[in-house]
């Protein structure tokens, strides 16, 4: 053979890995199959990358386990996972009903593409109750979507008693359980049909990937999903799948970690003079605690408050001054972060009033103390600002 044909030739993988902790990852759109018959399989054998390899299907496997699902399906983000759960699953002719509290890129995508593919698009308040939520759905009501806690707000909806309510009037459920990150609370066990999760927060845990996972126990929603995904055309590389299983390993000691320092830091805020309110449903006294300790078993490190009323400078003198919490729109990393939150709420169907600036902390790895001694300082800022 010429020199050209034996270096496409040569340096192939040896027939047998070594066995690692982790799966290999392997790297292809090719798929050499054995033989002309395996061209066209009359199976599910796969015979083209972007259905996934090793590292994504270990990933799968391992999230299944995890959810209690039958079959996870990846989407290259969490708004993918949330958006391509829906067109999967809904027609045009549906309508659907998405609680108001929804993470707002998905607020987008309901009201500029969905609506535009002919599906129905009906916000619902996240305090009403799940027998005049459920009593309110019509004969095109396919699913309804919740969040709980809800973005920036945090109030917590009864997931359980609303998915056996849909489940007898022949609604389905879907809920995104990125706070819950599939471990703290795990939506399928609840009668949830389909539980979505950006993994790009708790699941990466070091805010450097971006990843989305849709779970579900019912063969036919898990081919429907796959199915989805398929058809779009979306695909997860082996790097980023084999980083998201990596993060699953140390997720239950980060969880344990960030829910605990979480809940100092809003048991101090909670007793400073400038806080009319906190929103953290792990935290005795606050909106949803009731709901989240029977659900939940611990808590993540996203959580809100409420500073007394004052003028958009002093929100932006607090978060100026904060040296430790970057401000920056992510969380489920091991860093610290914070944002005001009042220009998102204004899109709201049902607008509240809190009582002052919303802001929302995300607690990461670093010490209690120290993030504390930081908000004492951004806190004296607003003092001044508001004098
Ligand atoms: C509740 C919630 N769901 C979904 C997403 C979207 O995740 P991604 O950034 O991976 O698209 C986010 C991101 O902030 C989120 O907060």
């Amino acid at each position: 053979m010429d020199d050209e044909t034996r270096l496409i030739r040569a340096g192939h993988a040896p027939g047998a890995l070594a066995k690692t902790v982790g799966p290999p990852i392997q790297k292809g759109s090719t798929i050499l199959l054995p033989d002309a018959a395996s061209l066209y399989p009359s199976d599910d054998s796969i015979t083209y990358g972007r259905q996934g390899l090793s590292a994504q299907f270990a990933l799968q496997a391992a999230l299944a386990e995890m959810e209690g699902a039958a079959g996870v399906t990846l989407f290259p983000s969490g708004l993918a996972a949330l958006a391509g759960a829906l067109l999967a699953v809904l027609k045009a002719g549906d309508e659907v009903l998405v609680v108001d509290t929804i993470y707002k890129p998905t607020r987008r995508f309901c009201d500029r593409m969905l609506k535009r593919f002919g599906v129905a698009v009906r916000y619902y308040d996240p305090r009403q109750s799940p027998d005049d939520l459920v009593d309110s759905v019509s004969d095109a009501t396919r699913l309804i979507l919740m969040e709980s806690p809800g973005s920036l707000s945090f109030e917590m909806q009864n997931v359980g008693r609303i998915a056996e309510l849909a489940r007898a009037r022949g609604v389905l459920t879907m809920a995104d359980n990125t706070w819950g990150a599939g471990y703290l609370h795990r939506p399928l066990a609840h009668g949830v049909d389909i539980s979505v999760q950006a993994l790009t927060k708790y699941v990466g845990g070091h805010s450097d990937v971006f990843m989305g996972s849709a779970a579900a126990k019912d063969p036919k929603l898990v081919r429907a999903l796959e199915d989805g995904v398929l058809h779009l055309g979306w695909a997860v590389s082996g790097d980023d799948a084999y980083q998201m299983l990596r993060g699953l390993r140390t997720l239950p000691t980060r969880l344990a970690r960030q829910g605990e320092s979480g809940l100092l830091v809003a048991a101090w805020l909670r007793d400073q003079p400038q806080v009319v309110q906190m929103l953290h449903p792990a935290l005795p006294g606050c909106p949803g605690h009731e709901l989240w300790a029977r659900d939940y078993t611990g808590a993540c490190g996203l959580f809100g408050f409420v500073l007394r009323p004052g003028p958009d400078l002093a929100v932006n003198a607090f978060l100026d001054a904060l040296e430790l919490f970057g401000l920056g729109f992510s969380w489920g990393g091991f860093e610290s972060l914070a944002i005001s939150c009042d220009e998102q709420l204004a899109n709201r169907t049902f607008r509240r009033d809190y009582g002052g600036p919303l802001i929302r902390l995300h607690v990461g790895l670093e010490s209690p103390a120290d993030l504390i001694a930081d908000l004492q300082r951004a806190l004296e800022a607003y003092a001044k600002a508001t004098a």
